[in-house]
């Protein structure tokens, strides 16, 4: 049977101020609709996978919010990591939860905050991407990639296996610097690794023993003592001693390296909105190419006042009124308690800003 499991931790830092480590960016409507990223995720999965299995691991500060978001999860789906320890434990301790109910089910892994904009090509491809993990590959979904970018894993991609749809990765390189993402980009044989992971529990677990042995340690003593009394105990006592990496690194690298890992095409509109400029990008905009996040141009009153303005992009989170007048290519967000202005190809640098401050505390 198949599994869906979403790790959803992180804070989402270059969409600051509206995503906050308390309200990160899963959390949030940034869909052009209701839903949030969260809930938009788990709806494009559910044709593969029903809501007894789908699994949500997040931290204790956003259980409550993801249970409320995700009203139709059973309770003991979603796990509650007490800290956070990056990726690789998120998803290998769901891997090691669903082998207990399941020893060789497949599971995918999929990011908590993408946008997908065709999702029944997307589930035919991860239907692919299945019948490739039942055979023993740890796969991958592969996007073509259309600039340098250095905050992805890439994926070099050899020979097509039996002259289906999955390709043979000969190496994943995460986050690679600017140079050589751009000679990547240039010799056309990488692609980005979308952030979505299918393989059977039990290969990718013996995989994590083989590169991680003592995350595999803990985390095998966590699964033994799920669902009992001991639970919480040996939680709290193990998890805050996982080593904090990203699956990316932790296994994938050196699965590649090993021959273990394929990929499939994701050729369904991926977008890993990122920043405020690739929101402006991806969702509707006015015919001035203004992008109005929530809020309403055109009601009795407006929370939104544009004139003679373009390529804005707009957040009007606090509900008070903004107004914009003559101005072009710049990103407004306003939000209780703090106000964000800067041009459109700054959108990347808010991530310093963050960083600034919190260096000041
Ligand atoms: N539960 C939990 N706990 N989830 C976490 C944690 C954590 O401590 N840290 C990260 N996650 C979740 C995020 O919420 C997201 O759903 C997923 O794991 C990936 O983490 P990111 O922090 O967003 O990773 P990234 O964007 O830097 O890189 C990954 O995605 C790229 C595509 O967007 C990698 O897989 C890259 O190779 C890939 O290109
Ligand atoms: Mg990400």
């Amino acid at each position: 049977m198949f599994y869906t499991v979403i790790p959803a931790g992180g804070s989402g830092t270059r969409l600051w101020p509206l995503s906050r480590a308390g309200h990160p960016k899963f959390l949030h409507p940034l869909t052009g609709t209701d839903e949030s990223l969260l809930q938009a995720t788990v709806a494009r999965l559910a044709p593969l996978a029903p809501a007894e299995r789908t699994l949500v691991v997040t931290g204790v500060s956003h259980a409550a919010a993801v249970a409320r978001q995700l009203a139709g999860l059973p309770e003991g789906n979603i796990l509650v990591e007490p800290s956070p320890r990056d990726s690789c434990a998120a998803i290998a301790l769901a891997a090691a939860v669903i082998a207990r109910r399941e020893p060789e089910a497949v599971m995918g892994s999929f990011a908590a905050d993408h946008l997908i904009a065709d999702g029944a090509a997307y589930v035919e491809v991860l239907k692919d991407a299945i019948v490739g993990a039942e055979s023993g590959l740890l796969m991958t979904v592969g996007i073509n990639p259309t600039h340098p970018e250095t905050g992805y894993g890439y994926l070099q991609c050899g020979d097509t296996i039996d002259g289906g749809p999955l390709l043979r990765v000969e190496e994943f390189k995460e986050k690679p610097s600017f140079e050589v993402a751009e000679s990547y980009v240039a010799s056309g044989r990488y692609r980005w690794n979308a952030g979505m992971f299918v393989w059977r529990v039990d290969v990718f677990l013996a995989e994590l023993a083989r590169q991680q042995p003592q995350l595999a340690a803990g985390i095998s003593r966590i699964a033994a003592a799920w669902d009992t009394a001991e639970q919480e105990d040996v939680l709290g006592e193990v998890w805050p001693t996982l080593p904090k990496i990203s699956v990316d690194y932790a296994v994938m690298e050196g699965a590649a390296a090993a021959g273990q890992v394929a990929t499939v095409s994701g050729d369904f509109g991926w977008n890993d909105v990122g920043d405020f400029h690739t929101l402006g990008e991806v969702l509707s905009t006015d015919e001035a190419g203004n992008m109005v996040l929530g809020g309403d141009t055109s009601g009795d009153k407006p929370k939104v006042l544009i004139r003679d303005s373009s390529n804005l992009v707009v957040v009007p989170h606090s509900g008070r009124l903004v107004a914009a007048l003559g101005v072009r290519d710049l990103i407004v967000v306003d939000t209780d308690d703090a106000v964000l202005v800067c041009p459109r190809d700054r959108a990347q640098d808010v991530k310093q800003l963050v960083d600034e401050l919190k260096q000041r505390g």
